[in-house]
Parts: structure tokens; sequence; C-alpha cells
């Protein structure tokens, strides 16, 4: 089994309790996950929206999905075309941090109360110099990414509960605890970069040979 498949297979475990699931997807390209989810909708009696910037609708066919041509940012005319009350939302098209807030933000109010929103790519480490996946920009835009989640997750630890899984590029794992209006994300007051803290640094270097 390869990596993209035991990351699917982590998803379908969290989201195959859920009867006459709604699913939102962001994000097709070749199908993969559109047909994990598509499985999962025949036979859980659901539903799959799916959303991608490219023409991707021929990538599989069934009554149980439907595909929209569109930007996911395009809220004005998917606003009219989907309903509005998903189980689970699957964020996986456009890596880039201020646009995974944004598409957040906006479908989260679509999402049901006990209802999971994964985020893609959130991991930074396969990216790492000398990893696997070496590579600066993906590096640093999955960093980006981390710390965005973690900043919206600090202004509403009382709306929705934050999870993380790290196998190869990871997802991050929302899931709703209420109806209430997301507060707006704001960096997190910390000392990483305190006097103080570089002072302790400095003093605990190893002595080089
Ligand atoms: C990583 S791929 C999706 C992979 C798919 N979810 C899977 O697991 O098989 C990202 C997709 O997002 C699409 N995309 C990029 N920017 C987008 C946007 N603003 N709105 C909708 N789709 C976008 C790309 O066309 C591409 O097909």
């Amino acid at each position: 089994m390869d990596q993209a498949e035991i990351k699917l297979d982590y998803i379908v475990s969290r989201i195959e309790k859920f009867k006459n699931i709604q699913i939102l997807e962001l994000g097709v390209q070749k199908g993969i996950s559109t047909k994990k989810f598509i499985e999962i909708c025949e036979k859980n009696d659901g539903f799959l929206t799916s959303i991608d910037i490219d023409d991707c609708s021929n990538v599989a066919k069934s009554d149980r999905w439907n595909f929209i041509h569109s930007s996911d940012d395009n809220f004005n005319y998917i606003d009219k075309v989907i309903k509005k009350n998903f189980n689970f939302i699957f964020i996986d098209s456009l890596h880039e941090p201020k646009h995974i807030k944004k598409v957040f933000y906006h479908y989260y109010k679509y999402l049901t109360i006990g209802g999971i929103c994964i985020i893609d790519d959130i991991s930074w480490i396969p990216y790492s110099k000398n990893e696997y996946r070496d590579n600066e920009f993906a590096e640093i835009i999955n960093r980006s990414s981390f710390q965005i989640i973690l900043e919206i997750y600090n202004q509403n630890k009382d709306n929705l509960m934050l999870e993380f899984y790290f196998k190869d590029s990871g997802y991050a794992i929302i899931t709703k605890k209420n109806h209430n209006s997301l507060k707006e994300s704001q960096p997190i007051a910390n000392r990483q970069f305190s006097l103080k803290n570089l002072i302790r640094k400095f003093y605990r270097r190893t002595p080089k040979k």
C-alpha cells in the first residue's frame, strides 16, 4: 500500500461512522480521494460534492457525486449551488496558507456539529533538508499552514477540537463543537525569540572540541 492510500485509509477510519454522509471535497486532480469518497457515499447512502479549478468531471462517474468546475473561493457562485450541511470537508486544493485559511473560514459554517474538516499537507518534516522529499518551498509553505492552523485553534479552543496526523505530509483534523462563529486567528504570543531565551540558548550551547 502506498503512502497516499495509507493516508486516505486514515480518513476513511474517521468518517465511515457517518450515515447518509454529506462530503465536500476541495481539490480533485486525478480523483484518487474522490473515488475513495464516492465509495463511502455508496456504502453509507451519502453524497459527495467536489470542486476543482480544472475540469475533473471525467475522473469518476456516480449518481452520488457532483463536480463543480470553479475556483473554490468563488463563494458567490458556489454558495448558490451547494447544500450547506456537510459531515466532512476535505481541503486539498491550493496549498497556500492564506487560501487554506480563507476557504476554511468560509466552508466551516456549513459543517454539522460533530462534523470533521481535514486539511491536507500540514507537515513540513518530509520536505526538510536531507529528508525523503527535500523541498525548500514545500517545507516553508507547510510550516506556515501548520502555524496558521495553530493560530485559528488558539482563538477558538471552545469551538473546535484540533488533532494532527503526521504520516507523510500529514493532516490537520478539526472537529466542530458548536455553531458559534469562529473568531479571527491571531499570532500566538510566544517567547521563542525573547532575549531571555536567546541568552539561555547561547549559554547552553555545546562547546566545540
Ligand atoms: C493536490 S491536488 C488534489 C488531489 C486530490 N484531493 C487527491 O487526493 O487525489 C490539488 C488540486 O487542487 C486544484 N486547485 C488548485 N487551486 C484551486 C482553487 N483555487 N480552487 C479549486 N481547486 C484548486 C488543482 O487543480 C488540483 O487538481
